[in-house]
């Protein structure tokens, strides 16, 4: 386990993060929830010095505002760069944008962008550590570290859990890192959507493709409602909102065929009324809240591990 380090390294999608790591990653945050915790005094000096960049093109308040928290909790110089007031409206390709940030001396960038592949290009042209914050639809290891992180608080345990994700699995990025993270971990994984959302190429070991979600939710520990990525699809995919809503959306009778403690997770921002209902987002049962805050311990212990070694 101690051979296990991040240090240096780049988070861009979880295929290619190890259990032992992803273990390491989930047993930093629970530290570093402890510290975020703490009244008044959230600072640790284990980034002091060093500066990170939030690079982001597509919006974002949970992802770039906990990002900049986690490395200011950290001690290190934070900035964030929004694509609308910044050169990028002017023009500014991602590399030069990129190698213009590089040249402040800047330890690390986080970064969001619409095309699949941008945070692995960024790798390949500049040399700060890049976490990737979410590229199209490809991958968002932050959102499923924390998925992991908050369903692990709760039960005690992922291996050998039935979790159901549903909704727009084609165009979500949460979905995929979640597929390769929950898979990894050992957990059991229900997909169910609109057969138009429903892409086959995740029918592998430990997941379990089903056109109706009964069939998904079924006894499940974890339902983890994806947002309709209504900015990443072509017209036509599904008849309309309301018919949606009767036949995927998450409601306070869909949860009865759950476990008794099933526990209900959405990444946000929600389309309330459409894949989830006010009751479900705000029942007891519900992490959704909790989350965010998971979301900032995990975003430090991925800081933490990457920039400062994970020092002790
Ligand atoms: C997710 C994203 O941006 O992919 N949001 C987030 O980071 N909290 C999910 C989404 O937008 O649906």
């Amino acid at each position: 386990m101690d051979s296990v380090n991040l240090f240096g390294k780049s988070i861009i999608a979880l295929e290619n993060v190890s259990s032992e790591e992803i273990r390491l990653i989930l047993n930093s945050a629970r530290k570093m929830k402890q510290i975020i915790r703490r009244e008044g005094q959230k600072k640790l000096p284990n980034l002091r010095g060093k500066a990170i960049v939030n690079l982001f093109y597509e919006p974002s308040t949970r992802t770039r505002t906990s990002f900049e928290l986690a490395g200011k909790y950290l001690g290190a110089d934070v900035v964030s760069i929004n694509s609308g007031t910044s050169s990028i409206v002017k023009g500014e390709s991602l590399r030069d944008t990129l190698k213009t940030i590089e040249a402040m001396g800047v330890d690390a960038i986080v970064m969001r962008h619409k095309a699949e592949g941008a945070a692995d290009f960024a790798t390949q042209v500049v040399k700060p550590i890049i976490i990737n914050a979410g590229d199209g639809a490809h991958a968002h290891p932050s959102q499923a570290l924390l998925d992991l992180f908050t369903i692990e608080q709760h039960k005690g345990r992922l291996a050998g859990l039935k979790v159901a994700i549903i909704g727009d699995i084609l165009h979500s990025r949460v979905a995929r890192s979640d597929i390769y993270a929950m898979s990894k971990m050992g957990m059991e994984i229900h997909l169910a959507g609109p057969k138009t959302l429903l892409p086959r190429f995740f029918e592998f070991d430990g997941v379990t493709v089903h056109e109706q979600i009964e069939d998904a939710i079924a006894n499940a520990d974890v339902i983890n409602v994806l947002r309709i990525q209504l900015e990443r699809q072509q017209a036509g995919l599904f008849p309309s909102t309301r018919e949606y809503a009767r036949v995927f959306g998450i409601n306070e009778d869909r949860l009865r065929l759950a476990k008794e403690n099933v526990l209900i997770l959405h990444p946000g921002p929600q389309n309330k009324g459409l894949e989830i209902s006010s009751e479900v987002t705000y029942c007891e049962k519900s992490a959704i809240q909790e989350q965010v805050q998971n979301g900032v311990a995990i975003r430090m212990a991925l800081l933490d591990l990457t920039l400062g070694g994970g020092a002790k």
